[in-house]
């Protein structure tokens, strides 16, 4: 394949000359604001990029944080069928634990469930009323969902008896909005009924009308009714009252939103839909994610568990610590799709459960099964009405095809078994439908593991810091044009600096740099996405007991829904992309050299150190001189274990651990010291520039001890060079840092010599969109000063005089709408005048900025 022209955003210092004319342009025009860094624009329309997808901008859906169940499913009900008490499929109970085969702790018992219990339902009994309830593991209304609850009454005048349903962390109930009821119940010892149903707040007080039921035979019906809200609650809670004596069953209670999305029965909550529909995502990736591969194989995604009546579904135990109600099933996921006018991205499940919790595999002689629901979910999706699956399709109301041509086989796998398991099912889809692009994710597994695989795309996952996401504007320029080209199925900030696991400002704004360096190579980058995409907020799920990592885009409880910084950037990126890029050049006349000043420090990642005799000087004057002879006076540990014995400092908790020292204005200093490694899988780290909370280090014997490196906040600065270090012997280490070099020494040894490249906070990405006749600039400012901007547009039609103005700022990049505030930070739009094809724009700090021009 041709290698494509690359588009950067060129960082250059212009003269002196050019910086003061230009600051005295923008003085005179009343646009240099204090502190604001000039920058030039320089647009080429003459050299184009490479077409970027329409559909490149997408949404990967999965059923972890109670996205789906307890969101956007429109079922209020939790534990509707009973099923919440069933074993963990595939799991055993081992020391009061239900583990996998491996041992991997499913989370049932953590989470409180028990075989016995009635998880999310309690008893009502007031007033001389008595009542048991229990579970029954079988009778229930089908095969799928043979659980059912019996309930044993004895009413009393004056007093209630009955059960209760908190819903998913409430029920959310609107007033004035209507909810479909739906039961199914059956009576013994001549019960008759009646049931009396009504939603109510947690005091008690009525938060809806009521539905009566009477006349209740011997053997299962279903009953139906509408309750009207009365009262605007998201914590209310679901009362079945039960008004005869002796022994009712219950089964697959049932309460939707009269009004679902687009009206579709079993359908969706229309306001977390609506939001979703904001994004206008090109595709859809579902169902998972971890939920495909889950933590054993009879929990693996199974989509033929999901289709039909939704009684006749087989609940299934999911990966995040809940049972699945299947409730949003294949068809519904991809009827969402259709709505949403989005292509469907299905993601199966390939024979290796999820790598994060105790792999299983399916023996290679038992593949079949895995490899025929990927080649029968095709026929499901695509086959005529009159096919096996096909007719199941229509029988659900949707005869003409759904036109699945993205099918992604497996998730997060990993190694040669899972390329194994691959190929056996890719070459049985290839074979059968060759016009279905099949995609490989290979995040956790070595391209060297998959080097006999074929795919058309290759997945990869990222979840990073925010400067991580920040410094990969250029992330594939270089990525060589012969692989695959890639999709990027989960992209998001996860690190605790992005505030409260919700993510905010800065974060939204990291992740927009990278998304323009992907619209740079839009020949490499097919397709993006940002995970997860929803959470409830009550309902945020973990891995092995861990907090999660991750936060969700859009956030909800059971009346309320807002989206994050991210969704609002994400939303306008993907409503502002042009057809292909043109060479934008972005130069910073009056920038100032970086200068690396801060702390100094010791630590490790993987391992023990100890260190010593560590001195700082600088121009011959020493600033500071270690004495470790009793402790560690002034020193701030950071994680590890830190203790003083004669005269060392010590980390002695393999693992990560830090201690930082100094006055963060410290610069131009040279740091020696002596330090050895005293156990674990690599050497030390020397710590130098620390500063508001950021760091340079020397990482010797890093990435399992065999490299040494320079970072800054874990990002190399210059090259690593191999090296490693031995286990007890002592190194002298020397760092000397001179304006922004920085040269360190090994033993006396030069071994880095490199120069910090100034931080670049300033992006510009442009392009036309023909349709629109209209060019698009959009420009991220990572700053904390505002960029006085002087555009100049070449080799392009002429401006017609006026642009649109979108701009998504605010002072505080810590800033994140919140259920209180979900309008906190949003996109404000407006008009603007323009003339010319040489004009300044100021972009404000913390910002994201769209012109949308009108050309002639
Ligand atoms: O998005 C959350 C999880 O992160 C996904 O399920 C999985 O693919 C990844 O590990």
């Amino acid at each position: 394949m041709k290698r494509e022209q690359k588009f950067y955003s060129t960082l250059s210092r212009r003269s002196t000359k050019l910086a003061i004319a230009l600051s005295g342009f923008l003085t005179c025009a009343g646009l240099l604001v204090s502190g604001a860094e000039s920058a030039i624009i320089d647009i080429s329309g003459a050299k184009s990029g490479p077409p970027i997808n329409p559909r490149m901008y997408g949404i990967f859906l999965e059923e972890i944080n109670h996205g789906v169940d307890g969101g956007l499913y429109g079922e209020l009900v939790r534990n509707r069928a009973f099923e919440d008490s069933r074993p963990p499929e595939g799991y055993s109970l081992q020391n009061g634990v239900w583990r996998n085969p491996s041992g991997f702790d499913s989370g049932f018992s953590r989470y409180g469930y028990t075989t016995n219990g009635v998880p999310f339902w309690s008893l009502i009994q007031t007033g001389g009323a008595k009542g048991q309830m229990s579970i029954q593991t079988t009778g229930g209304i089908t095969e799928q969902s043979s659980y059912c609850l019996r309930l044993e009454v004895e009413p009393a005048a004056g007093g209630r008896v009955g059960v209760a349903n908190e819903g998913f962390f409430g029920i959310g109930v609107r007033q004035g909005e209507q909810y479909r009821l739906s039961l199914h119940a059956r009576g013994g010892d001549g019960f008759k009924g009646p049931l009396v149903v009504h939603l109510e707040d947690q005091n008690g007080a009525a938060c809806s009308d009521e539905v009566k039921i009477d006349s209740i035979g011997d053997t299962w019906q279903k009953y139906e009714g509408v309750l009207n809200g009365s009262k605007t609650d998201s914590k209310a809670r679901l009362i079945i009252e039960v008004g005869g004596k002796g022994a009712v069953w219950l089964d697959f209670v049932s309460l939707f939103p009269a009004k679902t999305w687009k009206d579709r029965p079993n359908g969706l909550r229309p306001d977390i839909a609506e939001m979703i529909a904001g994004l206008r995502p090109g595709f859809v990736r579902f169902p998972g994610g971890c939920v495909v591969e889950a933590g054993s194989i009879e929990t693996a995604y199974n989509w033929k568990l999901t289709v039909g009546p939704v009684e006749q579904r087989q609940e299934r135990w999911g990966p995040w610590n809940f049972r699945r109600t299947q409730g949003m099933g294949l068809f519904e996921y991809l009827q969402f799709c259709q709505d949403l006018g989005a292509e469907p991205l299905y993601v199966g499940f390939a024979g290796q459960t999820c790598i994060f919790r105790a792999p299983q595999l399916v023996p290679m002689d038992e593949m079949n099964w895995v490899r025929d629901n990927l080649l029968e979910v095709v026929q499901y999706a695509n086959g005529p009405a009159d096919s096996r699956w096909g007719a199941i399709r229509a029988a659900a109301g949707h005869p003409a095809p759904f036109d699945l041509k993205l099918m992604e086989i497996g998730n997060e796998n990993q190694g040669h078994e899972f390329e194994r398991r691959y190929n056996f099912v890719h070459d049985a889809l290839k074979s059968r439908d060759p016009d279905v692009q099949y995609l490989a994710d290979l995040s956790w597994t070595s391209a060297e593991s998959m080097k006999d695989a074929q795919f058309d795309i290759q997945d990869q996952h990222y979840y990073n810091s925010s400067r991580w996401f920040a410094t990969r504007f250029n992330e594939y320029d270089d990525r060589n044009r012969k692989l695959p080209p890639l999709y990027l199925g989960e992209l998001a900030v996860t690190t605790p600096e992005a505030g409260n696991l919700r993510g905010n400002l800065r974060a939204a704004l990291s992740e927009g740099v990278f998304l323009m360096g992907c619209e740079r190579n839009a020949d490499v980058v097919r397709m993006v996405s940002y995970a997860p995409l929803l959470a409830n907020v009550d309902g945020r799920t973990e891995l092995t007991g861990s907090p999660p990592p991750w936060h969700a885009m859009i956030y909800f409880d059971g009346t309320r829904v807002f989206g994050t910084a991210s969704y609002y950037l994400w939303k306008t990126f993907g409503a502002n992309r042009p057809d292909h890029v043109v060479q934008t050049d972005v130069n910073f006349p009056d920038a100032k050299p970086v200068v690396v000043a801060g702390q100094i420090g010791v630590g490790t990642w993987a391992d023990t150190a100890e260190f010593k005799d560590l001195q700082v000087e600088q121009n011959g004057k020493v600033l500071f001189q270690s004495d470790f002879s009793t402790n560690a006076g002034g020193w701030h540990p950071d994680g590890g274990r830190w203790s003083v014995t004669n005269g060392v400092y010590r980390q002695g908790r393999r693992g990560q651990g830090f201690s930082y020292f100094g006055d963060e204005n410290w610069s131009d200093y040279t740091l020696t010291m002596k330090a050895r490694n005293t156990g674990g899988a690599e050497g030390f780290l020397i710590i130098f520039g620390r500063k508001n909370g950021e760091r340079y280090w020397w990482n010797l014997g890093g990435w399992g001890n065999t490299q040494h490196a320079i970072e800054f906040n874990q990002t190399p600065v210059g090259s690593p060079v191999p090296g490693k270090i031995e286990r007890e012997r002592w190194y002298d280490v020397k760092v000397e840092l001179n304006g922004s070099r920085i040269r360190c020494y090994l033993d006396g040894q030069l071994v880095h010599d490199a120069v910090v490249p100034r931080q670049q906070k300033f992006f510009v990405v442009s392009g036309p969109d023909a349709a629109q006749k209209e060019f698009i600039i959009k420009a991220i400012n990572l700053g904390s000063d505002a960029v006085s901007g002087q555009l100049k547009l070449e080799d392009l039609p002429p401006i017609a005089g006026s642009a649109h103005l979108t701009v998504l700022h605010s002072s505080d990049p810590a800033i994140n709408n919140s259920l209180d505030h979900p309008s906190a930070i949003q996109p404000l739009e407006s008009d603007v005048n323009l003339t010319g094809n040489d004009f300044s724009h100021e972009f404000p700090p913390y910002s994201l900025t769209v012109l949308r021009l009108k050309m002639r």
